[in-house]
């Protein structure tokens, strides 16, 4: 299946270098994200997992090893990969829901405003907010911004949508209503998603594939595939199960060995 795989990471070490220090963020890690993979990268708090992310994203070069979107190495940040960040609060107050969805297109695919404007009423529609077009943000549910933040980015036929933790900051009566919000989405529309989170509830809530990775420096522990998760959702009894079989997998065991920072 390798060869279908739209994204593909192969042996990627990231570093930061620092006046006194060199942090290596992430050792050898390897993944491949095919279409419509809701992907799911788990793993501990400073592990390396935006880092990964700014790497996809093209905002920062891998040391050793390579990423590539379908079959081209990633030299820089593009439309095609579109990063949606923590809380939507990237919505600009000042601009109406369908001014929001417009405006990147403008930017970004640098289309014609009456262009962005149409394009920007049809993405509001797939994600059911069409009459919500003239309003601003702050009159928009936590969900509902989550759905502009998202018809935004898809509105730019990303081939990726980038997730880093979007709902960590949230209560958790709010984050299951958004992960489900999220599924329903990705039920009606199908894009790919790489989202990145420390909760193994969440993972396990949203993911089609898992990559576990390791304390820092990260690197691959596990990898859970659709025949794992399929279906198990909060309600189903082998969510436990598999949520303590993360767990050890993460913190139970021995981790391998990896060089100290320098
Ligand atoms: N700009 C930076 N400069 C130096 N070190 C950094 C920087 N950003 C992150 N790090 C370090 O890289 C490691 C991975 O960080 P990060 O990718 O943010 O982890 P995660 O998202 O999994 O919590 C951590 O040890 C963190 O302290
Ligand atoms: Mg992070």
């Amino acid at each position: 299946m390798n060869s279908a795989a739209l994204l593909e990471a192969q042996g990627v070490t990231l570093q930061y270098k620092t006046q006194q220090h060199l942090v290596t963020a992430t050792y050898r890690v390897d993944f491949s994200v095919h279409k419509s993979d809701r992907f799911v990268i788990l793993g501990p708090s400073g592990c390396g997992k935006s880092t990964l992310l700014k790497a996809v994203g093209g905002f920062l070069k891998p040391v050793e090893g390579s990423i590539t979107l379908a079959g081209r190495p990633i030299s820089g940040p593009g439309p095609g990969r579109m990063m949606v960040f923590q809380e939507f609060e990237q919505l600009m107050p000042w601009k109406t829901v369908l001014g929001n969805v417009a405006f990147p297109m403008r930017v970004a695919r640098r289309l014609p405003a009456r262009e962005a404007r149409e394009r920007a009423r049809a993405a509001l529609e797939t994600v059911h907010l069409a009459p919500f077009a003239d309003v601003y943000p702050h009159m928009l549910s936590g969900g509902m911004k989550m759905r502009v933040a998202i018809a935004r980015a898809l509105a730019l036929e990303p081939e990726i949508l980038l997730m880093d933790e979007p709902f960590a900051a949230l209560d958790a009566l709010t984050r299951r209503q958004m992960q489900q919000e999220l599924f329903e989405l990705w039920k009606m529309l199908g894009f790919t998603m790489l989202f990145v989170t420390h909760s193994i509830e969440e993972a396990v809530t949203l993911g089609s594939r898992i990559l576990l990775l390791t304390a820092h420096p990260g690197q691959v522990r596990a990898e859970l595939n659709a025949a794992d998760l399929d279906g198990v959702d909060s309600s189903d009894p082998r969510f436990g199960k598999l949520t303590r079989r993360i767990h050890d997998l993460l913190f139970g065991a021995a981790l391998l060995a990896a060089p100290a920072d320098a």
